[in-house]
């Protein structure tokens, strides 16, 4: 699907019409047009997707609502993303990423996105719910995640241009967060976290809903920045080996306390990461009343793609666009256009999580490079567009020092 979408924008030019069956969205893919959209008439466009599976499980929460509703639930989440109580959580984020490490063969072969997801989804909880996930739940609820994510994923939902009600197997999932948020009632204070922040203002429904989503949106975009950085490095030797130094230069036990500045090489390689595999590809709307872009006028309803990924990878815009190149980020390296470089997105409604997800990935690609040697298997790994764009078939080979 991503190769087609670059051959048509080649063809046609950066904002263009698909078509398949009901799927006739307008695809966006210049700095230009992507600033119109995210800043300058962004009130022209919906984020809510009605009658697509994430509106319809994720019901009214702050990723799929608009207008007021929407900036509430962002300002009351806010203060749980504030750099400071961020770093705060670095030490906690740690010792779960120590446990996890400890689970991998001393050698032998890791599954990446497994690992990595019992890693960001494990992280996601102890830091937003407070929550420590023991292994029998996390075992009992990962099958009620996965069919969350491939519920919200592309499906024939797409040509029907409308999905059916969530399946019953996401059950264990939304049990399982309706029950963190019950424990946590009445809690804050102190060690206060995003859960006991919406809990002081929703109802339990509204709870379930900002919670769940914000699980989903937490773990299954850093589950793949994860991956794709391992993946990316252990196929790069050059790469790998100025990333396991720069690594293993700094002390374990330092690690907590170490800004992106301390490890400019690895910070790089989560940038570089980013642009080429940019988890969330496209941003998804509906065009409003009176909406346009890049001079075409819109009509009311029609589904708009603003892709972050085409954008990244433009040859007209980045030199050496398809090359693995963290040295361009090195030096205080930016993207040579403004808006051509969205992996979080742009504008007021951009990703609240970017700076946890940064620290998140230096922590685990710091450690593990202190742990482990890392290299490619000759499994051929390629590009998966489920819930986010994802790594599939690649594994890593991995021997403790
Ligand atoms: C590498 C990891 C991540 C990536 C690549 C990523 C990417 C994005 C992007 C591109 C958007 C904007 C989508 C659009 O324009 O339609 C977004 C929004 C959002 N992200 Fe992230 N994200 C990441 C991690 C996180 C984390 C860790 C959280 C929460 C803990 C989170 C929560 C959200 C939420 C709630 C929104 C919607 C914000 C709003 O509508 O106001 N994300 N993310």
């Amino acid at each position: 699907m991503y190769e087609a979408l670059e051959v048509a924008r080649d063809g046609l030019g950066p904002v263009f019409a698909l078509g398949f069956g009901r799927f006739r969205p307008i695809v966006v893919a210049s700095p230009e047009a992507l600033r119109e959209a995210l800043v300058e008439r962004r009130g022209a466009f919906f984020w809510r997707p009605e009658g697509d599976p994430v509106a319809r499980l994720f019901r009214r929460s702050i990723l799929v609502t608009d207008g007021e509703e929407h900036d509430h639930a962002r300002g009351v989440m806010l203060p749980a993303f504030e750099p400071a109580k961020l770093r705060g959580q670095a030490a906690a984020l740690l010792a779960i990423v120590e446990d996890e490490l400890g689970r991998w063969p001393r050698d032998g072969r890791v599954e990446v996105v497994e690992a990595m997801r019992r890693i960001a989804w494990r992280g996601f909880e102890r830091v937003f719910f407070g929550y420590d996930l023991g292994e029998a739940e996390l075992r009992q609820t990962l099958p009620g995640l996965l069919a969350a994510l491939r519920y919200i994923g592309p499906g024939m939902w797409v040509l029907r241009g409308r999905a059916g009600p969530p399946p019953r197997g996401v059950a264990p999932l939304e049990n399982h967060v309706r029950r963190v948020a019950a424990r946590r009632a009445g809690r804050g204070g102190e060690g206060e976290v995003l859960l006991d922040l919406l809990a002081r203002v929703f109802d339990e429904e509204r709870v379930r809903d900002h919670a769940l989503t914000m699980l989903i949106a937490g773990h299954d975009t850093s589950t793949a920045q994860l991956s794709w950085a391992l993946h990316l490095l252990a196929r790069d030797r050059g790469w790998l080996a100025r990333a396991t130094r720069e690594a293993r230069s700094v002390a374990a036990s330092d690690l907590a306390g170490a800004r992106p500045e301390d490890l400019p090489v690895i910070d790089a390689v989560l940038k570089e990461t980013l642009r080429l595999w940019p988890p969330i590809h496209v941003g998804g709307r509906r065009a409003g009343p009176g909406a346009a872009i890049a001079g075409y006028e819109l009509p009311e309803g029609r589904r708009v793609m603003l892709s972050y990924f085409l954008v990244q990878r433009d040859g007209a815009i980045w030199r050496r666009a398809r090359e693995f190149d963290p040295g361009r980020w090195l030096g205080g390296g930016s993207p040579p256009v403004p808006y051509s470089y969205l992996p979080f997105g742009g504008g007021p409604r951009n990703c609240i999580g970017a700076q946890f997800a940064s620290l998140e990935g230096r922590l685990v690609l710091a450690r593990v490079l202190q742990e482990f040697d890392i290299a490619a298997t000759r499994r051929p790994l390629r590009g998966a567009m489920g819930a986010t764009l994802e790594p599939r078939g690649g594994r890593l080979r991995v021997r403790r020092r």
